[in-house]
């Protein structure tokens, strides 16, 4: 039988979700659902002195208004989302907590009518008066109060004096502007009250979070409340933490003990978290034989007045370029806008866009080409921890990106390659993310009909989850993918963590090979227990399943049909659980690399770019599935494109708010600025880094891509710009 893993598999899912039949948090309808609508602060701080609900209430078809004066219980206390490594446990944020306004956009009343119209309607007629307060929403305006805060990248040498001593030295300021998730799905959640009980739909990328969550914030018992989160229209890290719509929904469902939809509109999104606007600051020293000798990495990053949210911005030179001296520095502003969160590849995706653009700076000050830099001050180890990789085949992802992009046909000079009107550019960069695994547990139910039901409470965030458990699970259990059933998305199901950081696939794939090996031994006994069994003394590791048989690997004559042996040992099925297993083991450090080319075509009178070609050569361990893996770096560089050219959440300082809160103006590339994407899977068979060798991509397809349009854009114009998104009025 062919093997699964690795193969170009269709989603097992896509048939639903192009009909239809694939159902999101915003679409369970039961009988006498009740429809919530937000209302939102029109000021960024403040206090709110009253809220006359009359109107709305005077609309047939409105049931209630809450608000901080009239809302039942919660909890007001939440430690959970101090914990560093995991801030998406909880939020110290409440909705409708108090009168205390703490960032435009925020729910200041909850609008509850037998329809959305009705709801939507009333909500525009409930009046807030506001006792404003002074308010910054601008980094560059308060970044003089930036205070620094602890991270573990620890300084190496001393960078301030390399750098001055350095025989080449490049040093400059980068930023990235605030930019929104975007997903298609808007943020919504559907609460079923029956009798006490809840069962909660909802958009989120961890339905045992939500769980966990609406547990403390409700004081309720982990049985009292059921999550379930199915399908996902696009997470990217806004789903990683419970969103406010979801406890406004518990809430209004326990007060009216009836089922309640709240669902966020576009708008609305705009007050979630989001990428923090950062400065990356970059200094860099070289010797002149084009080596390093200092790096330092300052970070200042935006963050709520409320919470201190930070990823790591910084340190992924360690992992990238050897240098004996090297600082890295995050420092935090804190402004009036809700907590940051993560967004793909956060932390890397802007602060390697900084360090990408400063090589690119330092390849030109050392007349070295780009890629030769990068070979030269190439680190087989992670000199953060003075430790080798499990694996890195970047070398590679260099060497096979180069050759199919053609970059030996680059000329060094910028504004020296030309087409017409058009300027042309070409630009590389590297990109790093991290190889995790997470705790989790799989739990897998075959019965004698040869099906098999796999089950963990992950989410598909549209990463193509419920798949790969399916090819995998078919390969270790020796069935036809059709035999497999995958169940996720479901707080009761067995423990898996959040849908992020590109852990999901490594995580549950490796607890399906164990609770698959569980399942092996339950059938290799039932097996052996037969008369004459042909398998009479072999071992679980001994014996494969392979075409719904159970095989001895010495001698493939030697088999026994899991049916037979089923029907021997007198069972319907059998059921086992199993997790995976997490390595403490620090001796090695666990990253997937990439480096991306690109070529940009500007017009040389009116400014326009143009993305006219990518390759994104990836090293990324074993690939489960070429199609979906493609998928999701075609996906990342097409958000690459989107950062370094057209994202910006725009603020009017004035009045502390975001003037583009919609898809309309906060613009992400469409198909026409979308061209020629090659994605390339280098090979990277590695033993250590878990037992299957998969390291994960959900992330790293974005990490790189601005820095190498923005390269790029140098290449063909000359001019650098680094501050994104690189629009026309910069390069003309
Ligand atoms: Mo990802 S930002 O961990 O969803």
């Amino acid at each position: 039988m062919a093997s699964y893993i690795g193969s170009a598999t269709s989603r097992i899912d896509g048939r639903a979700k192009v009909t239809g039949e694939a159902k999101y948090a915003g679409e369970f309808n039961v009988a006498g659902l009740v429809h919530g609508y937000v209302v939102d602060s029109a000021i960024p701080k403040g206090r709110i002195v009253r809220i006359d609900t009359s109107g709305a209430l005077g609309v047939a078809g409105v049931i209630d208004v809450l608000t901080h004066r009239n809302r039942p219980q919660m909890a007001d206390k939440d430690d959970a989302y101090k914990d560093e490594a995991a801030p998406e446990k909880g939020s110290p944020y409440r909705p409708l907590y108090d009168d205390r306004i703490l960032f435009s956009g925020q729910p200041l009343a909850l609008v509850l009518a037998e329809d959305w119209e009705t709801a939507r309607v009333a909500a525009s007629l409930v009046k807030i008066e506001y006792q404003k307060e002074p308010h910054v929403t601008d980094l560059q305006a308060e970044r003089a109060k930036a205070f620094a805060i602890d991270k573990p990248e620890k300084p190496r040498g001393d960078a301030g004096k390399a750098f001055a001593s350095a025989a080449v030295r490049h040093a400059a300021e980068y930023f990235i502007p605030t930019e929104h998730h975007n997903p298609m799905e808007l943020f919504a959640s559907t609460v079923i009250w029956d009798n006490g009980q809840l069962t909660v739909y909802d958009k989120t990328q961890g339905v045992q979070n939500v769980q966990q969550y609406l547990c403390g914030v409700f004081k309720m018992k982990a049985d009292e409340v059921r999550v379930m989160s199915p399908y996902m229209g696009g997470g990217f890290g806004s789903g990683l933490r419970p969103q406010y719509q979801v406890v406004l929904a518990a809430l209004a469902a326990r007060a009216l003990k009836r089922p309640v939809r709240v669902m966020l509109s576009r708008a609305q999104m705009y007050a979630l978290g989001h990428r923090p606007a950062s400065i990356e600051r970059l200094a860099l020293g070289a010797n002149s034989g084009g080596t390093l000798e200092a790096m330092t990495h300052e970070a200042i990053a935006v963050t709520s007045q409320f919470e201190e949210f930070a990823r790591n911005d910084t340190g992924w030179g360690n992992l990238l370029y050897k240098t004996p001296n090297a600082k890295f520095e995050h420092t935090l502003v804190k402004l009036d806008v809700p907590t940051s969160c993560d967004m793909r590849a956060p932390g890397a995706a802007t602060g390697v866009y900084a360090l990408e653009c400063a090589m690119d700076e330092l390849a030109v000050a050392l007349k070295t080409d780009p890629v030769q830099l990068r070979l030269q001050c190439y680190s087989d180890r992670d000199q953060g921890g003075d430790i080798p990789y499990t694996s890195k085949q970047l070398r590679e992802c260099y060497r096979q990106g180069a050759a199919a992009f053609g970059w030996d046909k680059r000329k060094a000079e910028p504004r020296s390659m030309r087409e017409g009107n058009d300027l042309v550019g070409w630009g590389m960069a590297s990109g790093v993310w991290e190889a995790l695994q997470m705790p989790t547990t799989v739990r897998i139910v075959l019965t004698a009909n040869g099906h098999a039901e796999v089950a963990t409470a992950a989410s598909d965030i549209g990463t193509g989850t419920y798949t790969i458990m399916a090819q995998v699970a078919a390969d270790m259990l020796g069935l036809p993918i059709d035999n497999i059933s995958v169940k996720l998305g479901d707080s009761t199901l067995p423990q898996c963590p959040l849908e992020g950081g590109s852990w999901i696939a490594s995580s549950v794939c490796n607890a399906i090979a164990n609770t698959a090996r569980a399942v092996r031994d339950d059938l290799l006994k039932l097996a052996i227990g037969m008369k004459d069994s042909p398998l009479a003394g072999a071992g679980v590791d001994d014996v494969a399943l392979i075409d719904g048989k159970i095989v001895s690997k010495r001698d493939a004559a030697h088999a026994v049909s899991i049916a037979s042996a089923m029907q021997a040992g007198n069972a319907d099925r059998i059921t086992r659980e199993e997790a995976n297993k997490v390595a403490e083991d620090k001796s090695h450090a666990r990253n997937v690399h990439s480096a991306i080319f690109a070529e940009v075509k500007v017009d040389e009178q009116l400014g326009v770019i143009r993305v006219t070609r990518v390759v994104n050569a990836v090293a990324a361990g074993r690939i489960l599935n070429p199609k979906t893996a493609h998928s999701q770096v075609m996906g990342g560089v097409v958000w690459g494109i989107g950062m370094a050219l057209h994202e910006e959440t725009l603020f009017d300082h004035r009045y502390g708010r975001v003037m583009n809160a919609n898809i309309a103006e906060y613009h992400v590339p469409v198909n026409a600025d979308v061209h020629d994407i090659k994605v390339i899977f280098v090979d990277e068979p590695d033993q250590i880094v878990n037992p299957l060798g998969i390291k994960g991509l959900g992330e790293i397809g974005i990490v790189g891509v601005a820095a190498a349009i923005a390269n790029a854009v140098y290449h063909a114009t000359g001019k650098r710009v680094r501050d994104l998104p690189i629009t026309l009025d910069k390069v003309v």
